[in-house]
């Protein structure tokens, strides 16, 4: 069984792979409608889950229109409109999915509503984002760099902010395809150890800085991210906005890295608080490259999942 959890869970050498397949798949269907089928169908007659239980546009839109494209059906749900936000087990969720359906794909709060999905489910599981990864995106991103600038190996990506959910699946990606990341945020928002000394372990460069002009010098890549996340209370949001205020990517900032550096940012943006307008429609942002090829790397990665 071949769960998509979580990019340190998977192999450096399936991770590859699925980076390649999404290359080779986009590549082929270049210009063809976007409702059109592949050459390949690996999700024939396939019936495939999508669980929300936070809200979603770019997660819910690229599962569904991936699997169609490759054959397959799908089916939305609610999570609070599922037995599951009304007191059903999640080991009991898990078995009656398997018998109706194929795979599943699940966006949730606590992460261990996803790893117990993937231990009683007979089907694979994808992690479509818990509190505390995001590792679809980060396939999305990886492939994203590599089309504008080659290997992402070796490359220094400094994250900017909060050392959130997106920011420990860079890590993970730091650690399984090595490259080096310079996190500068403060440090009540610094990202979980256990996940910085995971990508140290496996041989990335990681370092800590609070001074974001300093972080972002050499960069190859810049990221960031809301400074509000869905799991995250409202109530925080003003003392939260003031820590993360000298991080934010502008112009000025942007000079620190190399003049080829790449801006990214998962969506949805608040303009002008995480990252400002110049930088997000300027020349070296790729931020709807990367919301494209949310669909291109998922469909490797529900391809992988299906084991075809
Ligand atoms: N980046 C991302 O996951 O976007 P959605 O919340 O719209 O799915
Ligand atoms: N960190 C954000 C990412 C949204 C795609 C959140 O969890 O809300």
């Amino acid at each position: 069984m071949k769960h998509f959890l979580d990019i340190h869970k998977t192999g450096p050498a399936d991770l590859r792979a699925i980076i390649d397949q999404a290359k080779a798949t986009k590549q082929a269907r270049l210009g063809r409608p976007k409702a059109a089928l592949d050459d390949e169908l690996p999700l024939k007659d396939k019936m495939v889950a999508l669980i929300f239980e936070k809200p979603s546009t770019r997660t819910r839109v690229s599962f569904d229109v991936g699997v169609r494209q490759m054959g397959g059906q799908t089916m939305v749900l609610s999570g609070k409109d599922m037995q599951l936000g009304h007191g059903e087990t999640i080991a009991d969720t898990a078995r009656v999915l398997s018998r109706y359906v194929d795979m599943i794909m699940i966006r949730t709060f606590d992460e261990t509503v996803l790893t117990e999905m993937a231990e009683y489910s007979d089907v694979p599981v994808i992690n479509g984002l818990t509190d505390r990864t995001h590792p679809c995106q980060i396939m999305a991103d990886v492939l994203t760099y590599e089309e504008h600038r080659g290997p992402i190996k070796g490359k220094k990506v400094v994250w900017c902010g909060d050392g959130n959910n997106v920011c420990a699946s860079f890590l993970h990606a730091a650690g399984q395809f090595g490259f080096d990341l310079t996190f500068a945020g403060p440090a009540q928002l610094d990202p979980e150890e256990e996940f910085v000394g995971l990508a140290r372990k496996a041989g990335s460069k990681v370092v800590i800085e609070r001074d974001a002009a300093k972080a972002v010098e050499g960069a190859d890549l810049v990221v960031t991210d809301t400074w509000v996340s869905m799991h995250d209370s409202q109530s925080s949001k003003e003392r939260r906005h003031n820590m993360l205020r000298p991080y934010q990517v502008n112009a000025e900032l942007m000079s620190h890295a190399k003049p080829d550096a790449l801006f990214m940012h998962c969506l949805p943006a608040h303009r002008e608080e995480e990252a400002t307008s110049h930088v997000m429609d300027g020349p070296n942002s790729v931020i709807f490259d990367e919301a494209e090829n949310r669909l291109h790397a998922q469909k490797a990665i529900m391809r992988w999942c299906a084991g075809s």
